[in-house]
């Protein structure tokens, strides 16, 4: 449970006294209702090793970015006892000591050396497979983690679109852009824009790979966030469920015949999960494969890979599926807006 709260106490009036329980009461049931859920999903065993995983505080790794002229000093990295992660192709650091990572530094450019992300986010944009020339769509983009993975891969020729509903989180995230790529790179290269994805039909077949990293029930964070842990229920699961089937109709509606998609979320739900790219692909109005393949942590599952912090060393959660597009879409997409209704859990 996030936190047991206040304790009933002798100095509190009895209503007082009376409305703390009530409070600690609502809470546990919040929980019991959250483990049944999962229980039933990953089965007592696994569950049990899980949860207690994700009670641990998150793991994280070092990114450097390239953009940056004085990246840290390798033997400041190896006295930091960081070693680097041979399942990233982009440079990255981790320790399985206590994290302290020091304090990421700036060029004389204002280009700072390193990104602070869960290593299974960086997996999730090497499933890209990204060229240097690649024309990229980000369509759930803020904080900014992922593009500036995505933007260690680009180079000439290449683009990304960076999209974010949200105008505060955009603003965060032209921040962590304008830290991390130099002026004139990024007025080549990246555009931001702030539109709602589920309705990204204007650009079809425009991009070679699109990155979904869909909003979800992020549970893992919802365990360290006693506030936002209450407002849990297996309803917002299947909330969830439906946006992010809207947002991926529009992500592969967007790519390119022969492009890839890679659907990802934080989410420990399979309704969340495999069970979105199981829908899509049922509907089959655009028609995708699923792309298979192995990757150094984390499992398999019906269409995509799963990284979990009980199997992993701490990493994850993190879910994602790769989608080729392999031909036109067979009907318009007006028709989508029964569907987004749907539920799909
Ligand atoms: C999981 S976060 C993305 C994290 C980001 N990819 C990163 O690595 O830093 C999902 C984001 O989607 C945004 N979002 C939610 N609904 C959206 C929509 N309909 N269209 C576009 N963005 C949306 C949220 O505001 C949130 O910033």
């Amino acid at each position: 449970m996030p936190s047991q709260g206040r304790k009933p106490g002798k100095g509190l009036s009895k209503n007082k006294q009376k409305a703390i329980a009530r409070e600690q009461e609502r809470r546990q049931a919040v929980f019991n209702a959250f483990s049944q859920f999962y229980e039933q999903e990953y089965g007592p065993e696994r569950w049990s090793t899980l949860m207690a995983a994700m009670h641990q505080p998150s793991r994280h790794c070092i990114m450097l970015n390239k953009y940056c002229t004085t990246p840290p000093d390798p033997e400041k990295l190896t006295a930091l006892n960081l070693a680097r992660l041979g399942f990233c192709s982009i440079p990255c650091f981790a320790t399985t000591d206590a994290e302290r990572f020091p304090h990421p530094s700036k060029d004389d450019q204002g280009m700072t050396d390193y990104y602070i992300l869960d290593a299974g986010s960086v997996l999730a944009t090497e499933a890209l497979d990204i060229e240097p020339h690649d024309h990229v769509l980000d369509l759930c983009a803020a904080p900014g983690g992922k593009s500036v993975s995505v933007l260690q891969r680009l180079g000439r020729g290449g683009h990304l679109t960076v999209n974010e509903l949200s105008a505060d989180r955009r603003r965060r995230l032209r921040q962590v852009l304008d830290g991390y790529v130099p002026k004139d790179v990024l007025e080549d290269l990246v555009t931001v824009v702030g539109k709602d994805g589920t309705k990204y039909y204007q650009e079809p077949e425009q991009y070679d790979k699109v990155l979904l990293d869909a909003p979800c029930s992020s549970e893992r964070h919802l365990l360290h966030d006693e506030k936002e842990f209450e407002q849990w229920s297996p309803k917002r699961t299947v909330h969830n469920a439906t946006r992010q089937l809207a947002l991926l109709k529009a992500a592969v509606h967007s790519v390119r015949v022969g492009g890839t998609v890679v659907y990802g979320t934080c989410s420990i739900s399979s309704a969340e999960n495999d069970k979105v790219i199981s829908k899509f692909m049922r509907k089959g109005k655009i028609p995708v494969e699923v792309v298979k393949r192995t990757w150094p942590i984390g499992e398999r599952t019906k269409y995509g890979w799963i990284v979990l912090p009980d199997k992993t060393d701490g990493w994850g959660p993190l879910y994602f599926a790769t989608l080729k597009r392999t031909g036109v879409s067979k009907n318009d997409h007006d028709d989508s807006d029964e569907e987004e209704q749907e539920d799909i859990a």
